[in-house]
């Protein structure tokens, strides 16, 4: 049914049901910080509405969400990219995690074993991250984190931070970026929310998400009344940098004004940082602020520098995390999910309970072999628990509890979804559906993930969309995507009669997508969901082989075990035989290649290009480093040159540009020697770089 045949009481209908999902959906994304949808799933929902009262005028009113002011903006906050990434931090978890961060550090500097390593230790505010820019000591511009590249501007909410400068005086750098974190005391939160409860709505379940959910106000005078705090932890982009620790990096920030995270602590050692990990987890329900770790960062800023980071967590840092919070609670059911690659999953239902003040409901399985090592059944009381961010995880069974007629789950012979034999590949654990693209959660999940945040980004395009085009056959390969509208055009039931749907909506899908048709190699790669392919490794693969058919013709040469091609494919870093394997599967699987050809015909696919790094001799270059180094270590050698932009081998080939012998260089050397490769000492080496 198009919109046009609705009569005005169905209109009048679906009006009332599109204003009170929009008004939920308002509530709980501002109000309770918690959103159900997503933003562009919500964005349909508003244009739909728009629609309605556009075609059935007398349905427009002051009341509805189209015509309120604060609602009106929608999500609006403006992008705003990082000059320098805000980078994540790896964990540890005890004492163990502990000691092999200092030898890792150890380990990558050279450094000898008496050697003190300055750490400052601070406590893990529970709260969110923010970057706040000041030229010649004036605020400019704050900014929320985002996705660490690219996040909000939220300076006019950040202005009314009073823990926040807007001025700083005495000696700053010209451009200055202060990071830290802004969160809500406990007393402020314990306020808000019985002011909340008083006016009859919805409380945050915590201060992390209470101080979210205020940031992202449109309207400032609601964040000025949250009472939010600040700390600050850390630079990024400064235009001078008159500090050589961390230490140095507290007082400056001390002394223009912002608030630090107390108590901290300089530790020499595992055993300092142990008495202070124990002395903090004491204190902590006394602070007036929740944490949920401690932070350990080197003191030394040239350490810092060498060190460096991987993918996106520091070396020089790591946060020591808190021990999971814990609950009992009742499984309710066992429901088995297909992935993107076919793996199945067993997700626990649990009778709702709220562990660490977080409504907890469901929990991963992980896989068969955990439910049957903690013999988990449906029915049994479990001991649940949450940490961070993580996905809650059962720990067990409460085995007293456990009902006479609770059944041990059989392990599934074949896919709940298109019932294809499940199948598990020796070596691992998984059970796999073995339907592929013929499975339809198989095929859906990887629709889902083609068009996902860090691969094709179409706006407009989220789960439930997929879900629908794929259930009324709209779309069954990523190929139809960018085929829709013209399949569109010749279509009986054109997308802007459908349910949910209008002729504004459907252009502007239209629009997204064609936005979409030019793509960076690397954000290609990721999108088409080879089993064990991230974003770094999408990343590395593009760099290595630079464009499509070169990637392809490889792929289809390391077929051979003894092929150039594999050693390449192997050389590559964190690409081992597994994941080598799964990759060269894929590019050897005809019903993928036909899916790559009809996107070739779509899309312009861009090849990979080096980030600038400056003019070095090494960039794009291959060098291999064989020998014992003197001046730095292997792990840290090759960070360098790959900072350069050089890619570090592991075997010397024609294709090498510079092997760089250490002290014993053996067998390397002697090849490089007799293919003519060029030779470096490595005092060579260091002066070059
Ligand atoms: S330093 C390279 N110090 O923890 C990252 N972060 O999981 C430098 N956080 O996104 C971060 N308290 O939002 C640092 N004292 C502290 C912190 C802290 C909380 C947050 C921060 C970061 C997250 C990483």
């Amino acid at each position: 049914m198009s919109l046009f045949d609705l009569d005005q009481e169905d209109a009048k209908a679906r009006h009332r049901k599109l204003t009170k999902d929009i008004e939920r959906h308002d509530e709980l994304y501002h109000g309770q910080d918690n959103p159900e949808i997503s933003d562009a799933d919500y964005d349909a929902l508003r244009r739909a509405l728009i629609e309605l009262e556009d075609q059935y005028p007398d349905l427009q009113s002051a009341q509805s969400p189209t015509n309120k002011v604060g609602a009106k903006p929608a999500r609006g906050f403006s992008k705003v990219t990082h000059k320098v990434p805000m980078l994540s931090l790896s964990n540890v978890f005890n004492e163990d995690e502990v000691n092999e961060f200092f030898e890792r550090i150890r380990r990558f500097l050279n450094l000898s074993k008496d050697e003190p390593i300055d750490i400052i230790a601070e406590p893990k505010i529970d709260g969110l991250s923010c970057a706040v820019i000041y030229k010649n000591g004036e605020m400019v511009q704050a900014a929320t984190r985002g996705d660490g590249q690219v996040g909000e501007d939220i300076t006019d909410n950040v202005k009314t931070i009073s823990d926040i400068p807007q001025k700083i005086k005495g000696d700053v750098p010209e451009t200055l970026e202060v990071r830290g974190e802004i969160y809500m005391s406990r007393e402020a939160f314990l306020a808000l929310n019985s002011s909340l409860e008083a006016q009859g709505k919805q409380p945050f379940a915590n201060p992390r998400n209470a101080a979210a959910g205020s940031v992202r106000q449109l309207n400032s005078e609601i964040t000025k009344s949250r009472n939010l705090s600040f700390f600050g932890y850390a630079l990024g982009q400064v235009s001078s940098e008159p500090w050589e620790t961390q230490e140095d990096v507290r007082a400056a920030l001390r002394s223009w004004g912002f608030p630090q995270a107390e108590p901290s602590a300089l530790c020499k050692n595992v055993s300092d940082i142990m008495e202070n990990f124990e002395a903090l987890e004491t204190i902590r329900p006394d602070l007036d602020y929740e944490i949920d770790g401690i932070v350990y960062k080197v003191n030394r800023r040239d350490w810092r520098e060498r060190l460096g980071f991987v993918s996106r967590a520091p070396r020089w840092a790591t946060a020591h995390k808190f021990p999971a919070e814990k609950a009992v609670t009742i499984i309710n059911d066992i429901e088995i999910q297909v992935g993107r690659t076919g793996a199945l999953t067993p997700v626990a239902r649990l009778e709702p309970i709220t562990v660490g003040g977080v409504v907890v409901s469901n929990a991963t399985l992980h896989n068969f072999d955990e439910i049957e090592r903690k013999d988990i059944r449906v029915t049994d009381h479990v001991t649940i628990q949450r940490a961070g961010d993580v996905i809650p995880q059962v720990v067990n069974v409460i085995m007293d509890k456990r009902q006479k007629e609770a059944q041990k789950m059989n392990v599934p012979t074949h896919c709940p979804i298109c019932k294809s034999p499940a199948e598990r590949p020796e070596g691992e654990v998984v059970i796999r559906c073995t339907g592929g693209m013929n499975c339809s959660a198989q095929a859906v999940e990887r629709l889902k993930h083609f068009v996902s945040k860090n691969a094709f980004d179409i706006d407009g395009m989220g789960q439930k969309v997929i879900e629908q085009f794929w259930q009324e056959g709209m779309i069954k390969t990523p190929v139809d995507i960018f085929t829709l509208e013209a399949q569109d055009q010749k279509s009986l039931t054109p997308l802007r009669n459908k349910e949910g749907w209008g002729t504004l909506s459907a252009k502007n899908l239209f629009a997204a997508i064609d936005a979409k048709r030019v793509v960076p190699f690397n954000r290609f790669i990721y999108a088409l969901g080879i089993r064990q392919v991230g974003e770094a490794t999408a990343k590395r693969l593009a760099s290595v082989y630079g464009d499509l058919s070169t990637l392809k013709t490889a792929m289809a040469r390391a077929l051979d075990p003894n092929s150039e091609q594999l050693t390449d494919l192997l050389n590559i870093d964190d690409i081992g035989p597994v994941v080598a394997h799964d990759i060269i599967v894929f590019f050897n699987d005809q019903r993928n290649l036909d899916i790559i050809e009809g996107l070739e015909e779509q899309l312009t696919i861009e090849p990979y290009t080096a980030p600038n790094l400056g003019d070095s001799q090494f960039a794009g270059k291959t060098l291999v480093f064989t020998g014992s180094l003197e001046k730095m270590t292997r792990a840290e050698a090759k960070a360098k040159a790959e900072a350069l932009g050089a890619k570090v081998s592991g075997s010397v080939s024609k294709k090498t540009d510079h092997v760089i012998v250490g002290a014993d260089a053996g067998s390397k050397a002697k090849k490089a020697h007799e293919l003519g490769v060029n030779i470096l000492t490595e005092d060579q080496w260091l002066e070059m770089i």
